[in-house]
């Protein structure tokens, strides 16, 4: 090696290597380092071979290899292993050097190390990076945030290696200070969480309502992916609805049928909770996971619980087309909840986040990169004001095209005993943001009925509060107002 290294990397799994492979394909140097040490023999000899990309046997000898300022980025689990290597990294760093850190870190995490990491005199960032492996390999989404003096440093690498879009934009901007890049990375995976339910729906409804055979659904998905629903995720449902073992059997028939999750989805949820966010159609794609995760104890209800015939006697081919667009419909719904959830959050974080940006970095590279994602970039591009996509000329006439089949898909699967969590919590979601006045009153009343904790009235300004003596008793005193 004769020049320095542009960047270091710390952590050689699989997508980290393939980080390393792509930055190298683009012309960086990039010295590489992992805990294993043998791994980084490994990797320098085998598919690093030939390649601009150097080992490195310790952090010490890592820092040393770098150009300066230093941009050492780690890939390793989130959580215990990042603190680990920023104490290990920082004795050996200069200030204005940048360290970064690429996984699923929790972006309250981002917040505390960038400011810790700033008060050691360097640089941080925390960025999510989507796609996968493969997107890691030939374009990954990139969503970096933490502190903005390292992004000029930082921002040729990763939109050299990030996935371009039809005009060869890089889906990769930068997104905010401190934790923002892992909270817009969050909100991806929570609405990664319900795109997937939502198609799980769909194959619900398909396979018990319908009764159609993988190889009929498989063609549904290849159909559906041509159109409006274009996307990722459903891409790979049509392969994975066709794939068969050695044996010429399907392996999604094999597959037992509990979902995991490493907390991203849930953390999402957490958040909307926190700041009152009705992210119903996310969480419900959370507990979807719970509720299929007590795998033994619904074997044991479905031996007592009983409920309507799950088979569908009606028009097959119009409910198909009636199932399109209620998935269209309630992904509507998913994004317009994601996009109030980021916007509620920069409010709270005081951070300026672009959304147009946002659905820019999502449009490709990433799992849930879709056609769609255009469509919300192009509503941002008109109004980067938007308050919410509902409300945006597109989306409203999407969604009152698609509403009566919509409709119709959830009378059904009620009717048919299929739980549809996403979809139906979707329209519920729906039908209350549209209305001017909801039954909260009632609430409101019941509330000061039993705990005097007062309302404010149709006829009087907002902000002042009334309290009823509902039952007599003439107690005046009412409970302190509180706000969870
Ligand atoms: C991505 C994915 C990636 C990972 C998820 C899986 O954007 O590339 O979201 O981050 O596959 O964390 O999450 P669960 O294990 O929680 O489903």
């Amino acid at each position: 090696m004769t020049d320095k290294c542009d960047i270091g990397l710390i952590g050689l799994a699989v997508m980290g290597q393939n980080l390393v492979l792509n930055m190298s394909d683009h012309g960086f140097k990039v010295a590489v380092f992992n805990r294993t040490v043998s791994k980084v023999d490994d990797f320098i000899n085998g598919s690093a071979a030939g390649r601009t990309i150097y080992g490195a046997h310790s952090i010490e000898e890592l820092v040393g290899m770098l150009a300066s300022p230093r941009r050492v980025m780690l890939l390793v689990k989130a959580g215990q292993a990042v603190d680990d290597f920023i104490e290990q990294l920082i004795p050996h760093l200069d200030p204005g050097d940048i360290i970064i850190d690429g996984g699923n870190s929790n972006y309250n995490d981002t917040i505390r190390r960038t400011a810790y990491v700033e008060s050691k005199g360097l640089l941080y960032i925390g960025t999510g990076v989507s796609g996968g492996e493969e997107g890691a390999r030939h374009g990954p989404s990139i969503m970096p945030g933490g502190s903005p003096a390292a992004w000029p440093f930082v921002k040729p690498i990763f939109q050299a290696v990030a996935a371009k879009v039809d005009d060869g934009s890089p889906c990769c901007d930068w997104v905010g200070e401190n934790g923002a890049g892992h909270y817009v990375k969050m909100t991806h995976n929570g609405i990664e969480y319900g795109d997937m339910q939502l198609i799980c729906e769909a194959y619900h409804l398909m396979k018990e309502g319908l009764g159609m055979s993988n190889e009929e659904m498989h063609q549904v998905f290849a159909e559906w992916n041509e159109g409006k629903l274009d996307s990722y995720l459903i891409q790979i449902t049509r392969d994975i609805l066709a794939f068969k073992d050695e044996n010429g059997e399907y392996v999604v028939d094999k597959i037992l049928d509990t979902a995991g999750q490493k907390g991203t989805g849930k953390w999402t949820g957490i958040s909307a909770l926190d700041m009152g966010i009705p992210l119903t159609l996310i969480v419900e794609a959370v507990f979807a996971r719970c509720l299929s995760a007590l795998l033994e104890e619904r074997k044991e209800a479905a031996q007592v619980l009983s409920g309507p015939s799950s088979t569908f006697d009606g028009d097959k081919a119009a409910f198909i087309r009636d199932l399109h667009d209620a998935l269209y419909a309630s992904k509507i719904m998913s994004y317009a909840q994601g996009y109030m959830l980021m916007r509620a959050a920069a409010q709270e974080y005081g951070w300026h986040l672009n959304y147009g940006g946002i659905a820019l970095m999502w449009r490709g590279g990433c799992i849930i990169r879709s056609v769609f994602l255009g469509k919300i970039k192009e509503a941002f591009d008109k109004n980067p004001d938007l308050n919410n996509l509902l409300l945006d000329d597109y989306f409203k006439a999407e969604v009152e095209a698609a509403q009566a089949a919509w409709r119709r898909v959830i009378a059904k699967a009620v009717e048919l005993g299929i739980p549809v969590p996403a979809m139906s919590s979707a329209l519920a979601f729906f039908d209350g943001y549209r209305r001017g006045r909801l039954p909260q009153n009632l609430l409101q009343a019941q509330r000061d009925y039993f705990g005097a904790h007062t309302y404010e009235r149709v006829d009087r300004p907002r902000g002042e509060f009334f309290h009823t003596d509902w039952i007599g008793s003439g107690a005046a005193a009412i409970s302190s107002t509180y706000t969870a």
